[in-house]
């Protein structure tokens, strides 16, 4: 329970935290949001507020739209890296949970395990935002999304194509073609498959909803784009696998979006990518630089939708 309110706290991990009805109204308090802060209009529901950063890995986007996002919602952030946090000298995540509570209105955490977060979500008193985890990175995927249907219109029942690893944010993609019904079709090689227990929780949550969405794992690059809607890849290797960087760049030599595969998709078929991007590896200058590529949309995208998350949490 939050100590000020007599309400359960609301955590946002995965995107399993929220309903489809959730997220289609945190899309249209970002689509308020942004028009209002593109008309110099000042909205400040989170006066007095603050929000508390945790960051285990780096980051850019993350942390600068955060950030800014508090500042312009009228309240503030604390940009905290664990390496100077007593956190990094082994204070135990449970209590700093329990400290940074009596402070703070939220905490948003990037982190290695993803029970780390489960961690400071159960003995926090206020929100927790996952700001990345090795599982999930559900602000980026709500942000793609909501990127998508500026440009496109609804999602549902469209083809993404997803081509790379089955990483973190491979595995938000696979949570929200549960929660918004669309078909996702992923060309992942050999052995860099998303966590069965993810693919398996999505496929019970398309079950349970009766929705339209579908996930469907397939190796060829070619194959996945084959009329797809829009096209989106990730790193090769995520923050924290570094040392396997060699042996991903063998792995993934075929899974670069190139012209040529783009070509394969539908003619008005968009690019994303979360970035930071590794122009030669999982997409080429030409794409990324292409018309059909939204990225900066996308990462401009973060500030809008996690003010609305902001806004819905700690409000
Ligand atoms: N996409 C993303 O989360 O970027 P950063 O790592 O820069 O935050
Ligand atoms: N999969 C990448 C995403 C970076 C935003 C990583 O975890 O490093």
């Amino acid at each position: 329970m939050n100590s000020l309110s007599s309400t359960p706290k609301r955590d946002l991990l995965s995107l399993l935290d929220l309903s489809t009805a959730e997220i289609l109204h945190l899309f249209a308090r970002a689509s308020i949001l942004k028009t209002a802060l593109k008309a110099g209009e000042t909205v400040h529901p989170l006066k007095g507020r603050t929000l508390a950063m945790v960051f285990e890995k780096p980051s850019t986007r993350t942390r600068v739209s955060f950030e800014t996002g508090m500042y312009q919602l009228g309240g503030h952030a604390l940009f905290l890296s664990s390496k100077e946090m007593q956190l990094g000298r082994g204070e135990e995540i449970s209590d700093s949970a329990r400290v940074l509570s009596r402070y703070v209105n939220g905490i948003m955490v990037r982190t290695f395990a993803h029970e780390n977060l489960l961690t400071m979500a159960r003995y926090a008193t206020v929100p927790v935002i996952n700001g990345l985890s090795d599982d999930f990175h559900p602000c980026q995927i709500l942000t793609d999304i909501f990127t998508f249907q500026e440009h496109r219109g609804p999602i549902a029942g469209r083809k993404v194509a997803w081509i790379g690893d089955g990483n973190n944010v491979a595995h938000s993609w696979i949570l929200a073609a549960a929660r918004l019904g669309f078909h996702l079709v992923m060309a992942i090689p050999n052995g860099y498959e998303p966590k069965a227990s993810v693919l398996e929780k999505a496929n019970q949550e398309i079950a349970k909803q009766a929705s339209q969405g579908s996930i469907t794992l397939l190796r060829q690059p070619s194959d996945a784009v084959a009329d797809a809607d829009l096209v989106t890849t990730d790193a090769w290797t995520s923050m924290g696998q570094e040392q396997e960087q060699k042996k991903r760049q063998k792995a993934f030599a075929d899974y670069c979006v190139d012209s040529k595969l783009m070509r394969k998709a539908k003619a008005e078929a968009l690019f994303m990518h979360c970035l930071p991007a590794h122009r030669g590896e999982e997409v080429t200058s030409e794409v990324l630089d292409g018309p059909q590529s939204v990225v900066w949309d996308e990462a401009e995208n973060r500030l809008h939708v996690q003010k609305a998350i902001l806004e819905w949490l700690l409000a």
